[in-house]
């Protein structure tokens, strides 16, 4: 693989281009608006000088890994590519019509990932006509710091897409899971619950957030408590998973906690929006 193409400049797109191209990898990062754009390679930036301000990376060094960057509003720019990573929105018709397009602009050789953290990947696969070089390639946020990549085969996914996945994720300096194409895969099933059951613990006023994650953080060894990451990923992010959940496996027991949906509704979603379960509004 030599040529990586990043769909999405958000938070995860420009995460999984920091660390390919950090790795060594000439990236392309490809977003619908220049702004977008422009907001995504300033957070690789800045993120890029945490290493330097702490000596772990020279200023150069940070300077080279931008320069293996280029970023462009031109999705064609995708037709070299070894490898196309989709990190956009979390919607299945916005997902299809982009893997039916990369399909028809990529090499026949070329593998289709999506980082998606819910959506089935043999569906998005359904869009394209190599639904065995489609595959699941979910990172952690920070993209930067977790080592995982949990690796999802579709019902189609082939053993060589599976490998060629595998050995991309170890020379990006990540570790490679593999699991298959089932709800939630295996991070969020397991995830997800334990944020709503802390959510359910709250709205029953079992114990304040506080309680609830220092609980998590100091007795499990989390290194944030269950309500801290709810707003670390989104609490309308977490709502959607478990919708996901709920309706893929059909079991009440992924029921959304009525707090959660109400605190959606409210627009409260987390860091994002200045406002969760904590108050991130204050200087
Ligand atoms: N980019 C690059 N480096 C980053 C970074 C970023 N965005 N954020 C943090 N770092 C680096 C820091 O520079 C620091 O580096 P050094 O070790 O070299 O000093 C290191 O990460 C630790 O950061 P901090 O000292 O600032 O803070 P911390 O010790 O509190 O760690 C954390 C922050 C890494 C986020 C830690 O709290 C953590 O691991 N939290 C859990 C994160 C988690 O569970 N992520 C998965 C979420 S689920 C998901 O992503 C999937 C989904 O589908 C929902």
């Amino acid at each position: 693989m030599k040529q990586i193409v990043v769909i999405g400049a958000g938070t995860m797109g420009n995460g999984i281009a920091h660390t390919a191209a950090a790795s060594g990898f000439d990236v392309t990062l490809i977003d619908v608006a220049e702004a977008l754009l422009e907001r995504g390679m300033s957070a690789i930036s800045s993120n890029l000088q945490r290493g330097v301000d702490k000596g772990k990376m020279t200023a150069d060094e940070k300077q080279q890994v931008l320069g293996r960057i280029r970023a462009t509003s031109d999705v064609s720019a995708a037709a070299n590519a070894d490898i196309v990573i989709e990190a956009i929105i979390e919607s299945l018709p916005a997902k299809t019509e982009l893997f039916a397009k990369l399909d028809s602009i990529t090499d026949a050789d070329c593998i289709l990932a999506s980082n998606t953290s819910s959506i089935s990947i043999t569906k998005i696969a359904a869009a394209t006509k190599r639904p065995d070089k489609v595959i699941g390639m979910h990172f952690m946020n920070p993209v930067p710091v977790m080592t995982l990549v949990e690796v999802i085969r579709g019902i189609a996914t082939s053993d060589e897409t599976y490998a060629r996945v595998a050995e991309l994720s170890k020379q990006m300096g990540k570790t490679a899971i593999e699991v298959n194409d089932y709800p939630g895969f295996i991070s969020n099933r397991v995830l997800m619950p334990m944020i709503n059951e802390a959510i359910f613990a709250l709205f029953e006023g079992v114990a304040t957030p506080e309680s609830i994650d220092g609980v998590m953080k100091l007795g499990m060894n989390h290194p944030m408590g269950p309500l801290t990451l709810a707003d670390f990923i989104g609490l309308d992010v977490c709502l959607a998973i478990l919708r996901v959940l709920e309706e893929g496996f059909g079991d009440p027991k992924y029921r959304p906690c009525p707090l959660l949906v109400k605190m959606v509704d409210a627009g409260w979603l987390g860091r994002k929006s200045g406002r969760g379960f904590y108050d991130y509004r204050k200087p």
